[in-house]
């Protein structure tokens, strides 16, 4: 099985984007042992503390932060760093020609039951003119992404990963501590049976969800002459984890609850990375009438309604959205 570093190098990236996906990973490795030490590793359980999000944050969501920052400020390559666990931009090296945001534990209200959780990370190119503390910084499109992936921690912990070119799968080997490519082309099937959606919030959704959902609940006599199946797993790194492996639609669409925040998914840390994997396995991510990758982040913890999956279903899907 062919380790990281010479898949990476195979495909001509950056020497020292590949020693910072390294750094990441160095991290992330870290989370792994203690989520998988549990209880033992004293990573269960909530703080006091609220984040920007309004969530109460959970003990594994700071230590995973802090994690992979410090070892991010230990990157001279690193500008400017974003976490949906900061507040604000954290400022890097000023000469630094990468930034990088993360979404440091993703699916925290699996954390407790021993569900699946992640990591989800992405790169882009440092903006020259601007200063390493400057928001300004991460105002790009989801094209921009140098490398997006995440680290999923399930029964085996798991790298996604895509610099440009493929999406590739790598699982950890934990006899020598490496990544090793187990999925050297990853392939979204482009039709499916399987949707992935918060059910609970149905009474919230907006007509063209309540539609597309309707239809996909008629069965083998209905519009689409086939029953579907349904998971949602509470953590995107998990549905999307599936979706890449055996297809599916998953959906976070707005709703009525807080018309201040109609969606619920971040554009820069969580949406954007996994619509690069997604694309770049042949799969489809959309906002229901734009292309996920096409939007500029504006603001760091900016939410957008997520459509992605598998093509055929995310291109009907799509249909009801105006
Ligand atoms: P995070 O734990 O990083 O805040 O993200 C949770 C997100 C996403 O992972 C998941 O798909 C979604 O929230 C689950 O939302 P519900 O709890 O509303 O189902
Ligand atoms: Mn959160
Ligand atoms: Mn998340
Ligand atoms: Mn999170």
């Amino acid at each position: 099985m062919q380790r990281l570093i010479p898949t990476l190098r195979k495909d001509q990236v950056d020497l020292e984007l590949l020693m910072l996906i390294r750094t990441i990973l160095a991290a992330t490795k870290e989370i792994s042992f203690r989520v998988s030490q549990g209880a033992l590793g004293d990573v269960l359980g909530s703080t006091l503390d609220e984040n920007i999000q309004g969530e109460q944050q959970k003990k594994l969501d700071v230590i995973a932060n802090q994690l992979i920052k410090n070892m991010l400020l230990s990157d001279a390559n690193v500008r400017s760093i974003a976490s949906e666990e900061e507040d604000d931009v954290v400022a890097g090296d000023p000469d630094g020609r990468f930034i990088v945001a993360f979404d440091p534990l993703d699916g925290s209200s699996n954390i407790d039951i021993n569900g699946q959780i992640g990591t989800i990370f992405t790169i882009y190119p440092a903006k020259p003119s601007l200063a390493a503390d400057d928001p300004a910084q991460f105002h790009q499109t989801g094209r921009s992404q140098l490398a997006a992936g995440y680290v999923l921690y399930g029964p085996s912990t798991m790298l996604m990963l895509t610099t440009g070119k493929e999406t590739r799968c790598f699982t950890l080997d934990r006899t020598h501590g490496g990544f090793l490519l187990t999925n050297d082309k990853v392939a979204v099937p482009e039709k499916t049976a399987e949707f992935s959606i918060n059910m609970a919030n149905s009474r919230f959704w907006f007509e063209p969800t309540q539609t597309y959902i309707n239809i996909l609940l008629e069965g083998e006599e209905g519009e689409r002459n086939k029953r579907y199946n349904m998971r949602w797993n509470a953590a995107m790194v998990g549905d999307i984890h599936r979706i890449l492996v055996r297809g599916g639609i998953f959906l976070y669409p707005p709703d009525k609850r807080d018309p201040a925040k109609p969606a619920k998914l971040r554009l820069l840390y969580e949406a954007n990375p996994m619509a690069m994997l997604l694309e770049n396995a042949g799969g489809a991510a959309s906002t229901g009438t734009e292309n996920i990758l096409d939007l500029e982040t504006s603001d760091l913890h900016q939410r957008v309604p997520v459509i992605m999956g598998s093509a055929e279903e995310v291109e009907f899907a799509k249909s009801f959205y105006k």
